[in-house]
């Protein structure tokens, strides 16, 4: 069923669902003030999955960049006008010339357990909403996948979910995730509830948030740390620093790989609670609520 969307979050959640246990990261850059388009929900997740998925594979170590921005496409590009465009490029292989034009084939597959169908799916769902794919490849210099779709610039996005009127929490939450969407996502999803939060990009930078604010006599009352950051501290790590400055810290263990040991036991690793990404807004909520008031 169509509805007019806002197609951010549903990339978001669409890269995070696909990136689930894969040994790859995705970078999302996502434009603020994305015009909306006229979109089955449930088939343009399909689209993001299939793309990243694909990207993930071509190589599993890299990193995929995934970026939705506004475009405004002159004839004859088909679509023309104002668009969306969803890029999804990987550092694999690539794709040599005389391949390009069968990948779109149905049950062309050049992969162990392939069925073929990821992009021949993508590429009738996309023109099911007067969109286009489009694919850019070299061997050797990783491969690009733009799909435009057909944006509507003066119409509202109607958001399916309004944000629910819970009663107002009054907590102080640090979150601490490499991912910039995740920590406009989770300010986003806490200070309707009432939340006062702050975010940091780094274990380094959570740690001296949580200091300062301590400095200046508004100390935190709950952490949200990502487990993983590539190249960087972990929430584990973390957390023990921050135990060393607050002994009483309470924080939430918030993490993509479903399958971690940190997150089917998170009490042993010192968390209150754990919460595993993509989460809805209301996840999140129901979890900081359940846990973060201070004891006593
Ligand atoms: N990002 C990419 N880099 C290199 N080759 C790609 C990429 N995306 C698609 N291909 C090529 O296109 C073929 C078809 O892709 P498609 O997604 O339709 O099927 P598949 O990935 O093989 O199978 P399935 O999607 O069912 O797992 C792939 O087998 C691969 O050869
Ligand atoms: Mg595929």
């Amino acid at each position: 069923m169509k509805a007019l969307l806002d197609l951010g979050p549903l990339v978001r959640e669409g890269a995070l669902f696909a990136s689930r246990g894969a040994a790859g990261t995705c970078r999302l850059d996502v434009q603020e003030g994305l015009w909306p388009v006229e979109a089955d929900p449930g088939q343009l997740g399909q689209v993001v999955q299939n793309l990243v998925l694909n990207a993930l594979e071509a190589r599993p170590d890299g990193t995929v960049a995934i970026s939705l921005e506004n475009v405004r496409r002159e004839p004859p590009a088909m679509p023309s006008g104002p668009c969306l465009r969803l890029r999804v490029t990987d550092q694999g292989p690539g794709i040599p010339a005389d391949r390009l034009d069968r990948i779109f084939d149905p049950f062309y597959s050049t992969k162990l357990r392939g069925s073929g169908l990821g992009l021949a799916v993508t590429q009738s769902i996309v023109a099911r909403h007067g969109g286009q794919v489009e694919v850019r490849s070299e061997p050797g210099q990783g491969t690009t996948f733009d799909v435009y779709l057909p944006a509507l610039p003066d119409r509202a996005v109607v958001h399916p979910e309004p944000p629910a009127p819970a009663p107002a929490m009054r907590l102080r939450v640090l979150v601490m995730d490499d991912e910039e969407v995740i920590r406009r996502v989770t300010q986003r999803a806490l200070a309707p509830a009432g939340c006062d939060v702050e975010v940091a990009g780094s274990g380094e930078e959570a740690i001296s948030r949580w200091r300062a604010a301590r400095e200046a006599g508004r100390p935190f009352d709950l952490a949200v740390l990502d487990l993983t950051v590539p190249g960087g501290m972990g929430g584990q790590e973390t957390l023990a620093a921050l135990r060393a400055l607050d002994p009483a810290i309470r924080a939430i263990v918030s993490s993509g790989y479903s399958s971690s040991a940190v997150l089917a036991d998170y009490r042993a690793h010192g968390f209150v609670a754990a919460i595993t990404k993509p989460w809805t807004a209301e996840q999140l909520r129901r979890v900081v609520a359940a846990v973060g008031a201070r004891p006593g």
